[in-house]
């Protein structure tokens, strides 16, 4: 399957999609060009979300800096691209484009975007900053979190 094991981690070497009959079929009964189609379908989807988190923010702030704004004006709408930008390296790091968790990998994008959305707000709104949340990280009272 193209597995390699490093200090007791089982790593991929090449794509599993490469060998989608050795790799996936032992489980999947479906045809080769099906499965492969659903994965791809599933990574086009993260990845159109992916490019909305990634354009979101940056190229406001750049035209603000450019227009002439103040560092401590662009101080609360950097500091929701960095937020925004460390949710969006975490799913990118993770290498499979949403495949092993499409869910997962929507929720995270989504928080991303819900980010950069309010650092666009922090730039055009300059007296009424929102306050700093991320939605989703907290907890409602009472449930635990394992
Ligand atoms: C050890 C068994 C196993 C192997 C090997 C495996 N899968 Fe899966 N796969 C699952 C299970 C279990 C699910 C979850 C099924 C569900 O939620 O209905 C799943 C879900 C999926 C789904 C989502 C189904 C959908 O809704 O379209 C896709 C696509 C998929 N696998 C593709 C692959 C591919 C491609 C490979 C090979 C790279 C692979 N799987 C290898 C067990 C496996």
């Amino acid at each position: 399957m193209g597995l390699r094991s490093v200090a007791g981690i089982i790593l991929h070497v090449r794509s599993p999609l490469l060998n989608i009959n050795h790799a996936c079929q032992t489980c999947h009964k479906w045809p080769e060009s099906e499965l492969k189609e659903r994965v791809e379908i599933i990574q086009q989807r993260i990845f159109g979300l992916r490019n909305l988190a990634m354009d979101a923010l940056i190229d406001d702030l750049k035209a603000a800096r450019a227009a002439g704004m103040a560092d401590a004006d662009l101080a609360a709408a950097r500091d929701f691209q960095r937020r925004a930008q460390f949710l969006l390296d975490f799913v990118e790091a993770e290498n499979s484009t949403g495949f092993h968790a499409p869910q997962e990998a929507a929720r995270i994008l989504g928080e991303s975007i819900d980010l950069s959305r309010r650092g666009q707000v922090a730039l055009r709104d300059l007296k009424g900053k929102p306050a700093v949340r991320s939605a989703g990280t907290e907890p409602p009272s009472g449930v635990r979190v394992p």
